[in-house]
């Protein structure tokens, strides 16, 4: 891979340890992947935040970094609350590894904003070149907003954001970005069926990018949480998606979903929590979810899950949440949390919810609708 004088001298640690370690990383990754070169990012997003997640070894090596960050870049989610963690159960000993997390990444320079959808609090716009590491924020940018971002790991988008570049290959390149996989949804979807959908084709694709064709178009939430499951059920980092099957002749793969596919994702499971928000809700979803709450009172304990930002600026709809009993929930999730595994049965919206919280927590899990979700919830 070429790198220029500057970027050599990096690697060769005359500009200080911390770039000698980010360089080797990024060298190292455009050398797998044969890239060219690095080229510049706009910001990075950087994962590998929960303390339950990285634990001491993760807090140690990042610890251990100095200098600071050349572009913008923000944090996923941690792994409690930062105002709320004592209501949410979270021990002493575990705040204080979590803020030492925090404070460690913050020295770098990093906004400590925590949030699986850096799309809503950062500016990225069509064409931009980025460094995230959050596979359904690298999804959901690829396919919706047209951005270019590689998969990265939690280390490759901190090197990155160090560095302020990443190495050119896999999505940063337009042929690899073209549709291998033709999917012919062949049933109308809403809401949480874009998850299960998500889950169905990310573990059939893998790796290779799809081309859906949908009966109706669907709201960029929607994409959102599709993006979101196959990102986790596969290595799936962007889609396409037509409302007619224009390109399809040309694709040599097809997959058919029906109805039955859709319908046999979803279960039943009696839970104590019901968890929303996965990845952080949106404004327009905290309008939903404080619709189906107005005046209502819950009896579980109903979490919804979203970015500090957007619960400051939609007070309004927070406290129509909250009137109901239910809790919004800022910098960590259901997932990254260990808040949630006081609790056998957990019921979620969300394709990647279910797929993370079988496989990182031990809760039993369901994926249930929305509106499903809020009416178990008041039961
Ligand atoms: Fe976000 Fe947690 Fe889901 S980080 S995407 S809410 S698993």
């Amino acid at each position: 891979m070429y790198l220029t004088k500057e970027e050599e001298r990096m690697y060769d640690g005359e500009l200080g340890e911390t770039l000698q370690k980010a360089m080797e990383i990024l060298v190292a990754i455009g050398e797998i992947y044969e890239a060219d070169k690095l080229i510049p990012i706009k910001n990075a997003h950087i994962a590998g935040v929960s303390y339950k997640t990285i634990g001491d070894a993760g807090l140690e090596w990042i610890k251990n970094l100095h200098g600071k960050v050349r572009v913008p870049s923000t944090l996923n989610p941690m792994g409690m609350d930062r105002e709320r963690w004592k209501e949410m159960g979270i021990s002493e000993e575990f705040h204080s590894k979590q803020m030492r997390v925090m404070r460690a990444y913050e020295d770098l320079g990093i906004s400590s904003e925590c949030t699986c959808t850096p799309y809503y609090v950062t500016e990225v716009k069509r064409g931009d070149t980025l460094a995230w590491s959050e596979s359904s924020a690298v999804s959901f940018v690829n396919s919706v907003i047209g951005a270019r971002t590689n998969r990265e790991g939690a280390p490759s988008a901190l090197a990155s954001a160090l560095v302020g570049k990443t190495p050119r290959y896999g999505l940063h390149i337009e042929e690899n970005r073209v549709p291998q996989v033709f999917i012919d949804v062949r049933t109308e979807l809403s809401g949480s069926d874009y998850g299960a959908l998500g889950c169905i084709v990310g573990e059939i694709l893998g790796e290779k990018i799809p081309l859906f064709s949908f009966r109706s178009k669907p709201s960029e939430d929607e994409l959102k949480y599709l993006c979101a499951a196959m990102g986790a059920s596969g290595a799936v980092g962007m889609c396409h998606f037509v409302h007619e099957k224009t390109n399809a002749k040309k694709l040599p793969e097809k997959i058919t979903i029906e109805k039955k596919d859709i319908e046999s994702m979803y279960g039943e499971n009696d839970p104590e929590i019901i968890a929303m928000g996965c990845p952080h809700c949106s404004e327009r979803e905290l309008e939903k979810i404080a619709n189906l709450l107005r005046g209502k009172k819950v009896r579980k304990e109903l979490w919804i899950c979203v970015s500090r930002r957007i619960k400051e600026r939609r007070g309004d709809l927070v406290r129509i949440i909250e009137s109901s009993g239910a809790k919004v929930i800022c910098d960590t999730c259901m997932v990254v949390s260990p808040a949630t595994e006081r609790f056998e049965r957990m019921m979620v919206d969300s394709g990647k919810a279910v797929r993370y919280v079988k496989t990182m927590c031990d809760v039993e899990v369901a994926l249930g609708k929305r509106e499903d979700c809020v009416k178990i919830a008041m039961e």
